[in-house]
């Protein structure tokens, strides 16, 4: 076979299953609730992985993980961040179940063997296209870096801790009997 005419082939059998895969997501529809595919995640975490920049990479935690400065990071969290995350940072709440993509474990390795300055740089940036907030400007450095703190911490998390964050949590999670 000449060799445009393999191009060409070739070519037309992506296009055929470019447009199989197409209407595969046109009946499928695109609920929230769906979990991203393999080949969705794979550019999702290399796009996230070019976009932090290595300056920042290699950023450390100027604040000492003193018990004061990983409490004041547990108490931020269970404010701001838990109502997605859930205190454990395993993001099983009502909105984190129904974003998409739904936050990660935050206690696994994918966020555990990221740098300091990687998280830093997610908590002040946000991700674009999810539900993760840039937090920059509401929050000052020393509340940012407290919480990578608190991250760092979290595979640790005891029961009595997670009781006392209850108390902290925004009442999201209660739907009152009469709604
Ligand atoms: C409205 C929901 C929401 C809130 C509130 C929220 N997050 Fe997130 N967060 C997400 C989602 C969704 C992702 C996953 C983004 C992605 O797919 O890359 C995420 C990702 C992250 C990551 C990256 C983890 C990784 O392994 O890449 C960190 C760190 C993080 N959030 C920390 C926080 C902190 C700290 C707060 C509070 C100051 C917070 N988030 C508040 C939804 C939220």
């Amino acid at each position: 076979m000449k060799p445009w005419k393999a191009v060409l082939l070739i070519l037309f059998a992506l296009a055929v299953a470019a447009a199989g895969y197409g209407l595969i997501l046109v009946r499928r529809g695109f609920s929230a609730l769906a979990t991203p595919s393999a080949i969705e995640e794979f550019a999702a975490t290399t796009a996230r992985k070019l976009a932090v920049p290595s300056a920042y990479r290699q950023l450390r935690n100027p604040i000492m993980p003193s018990t004061q400065n990983i409490r004041g990071g547990m108490e931020h969290f269970s404010f701001h961040c838990a109502t997605c995350h859930s205190d454990d940072g395993g993001g099983h709440t009502v909105y984190g179940k129904g974003l998409y993509p739904k936050p990660p474990d935050l206690r696994a390795a994918g966020t555990q063997n990221k740098s300091d300055g990687e998280l830093y740089y997610t908590i002040e940036n946000g991700v674009r296209l999810s539900g993760m907030p840039a937090f920059h400007g509401t929050h000052t450095d020393p509340q940012t870096w407290r919480l990578v703190l608190f991250i760092r911490h979290l595979p640790q998390i005891t029961p009595e801790e997670l009781n006392e964050m209850k108390g902290w949590d925004p009442k999201s999670e209660a739907v009152p009997a009469h709604f």
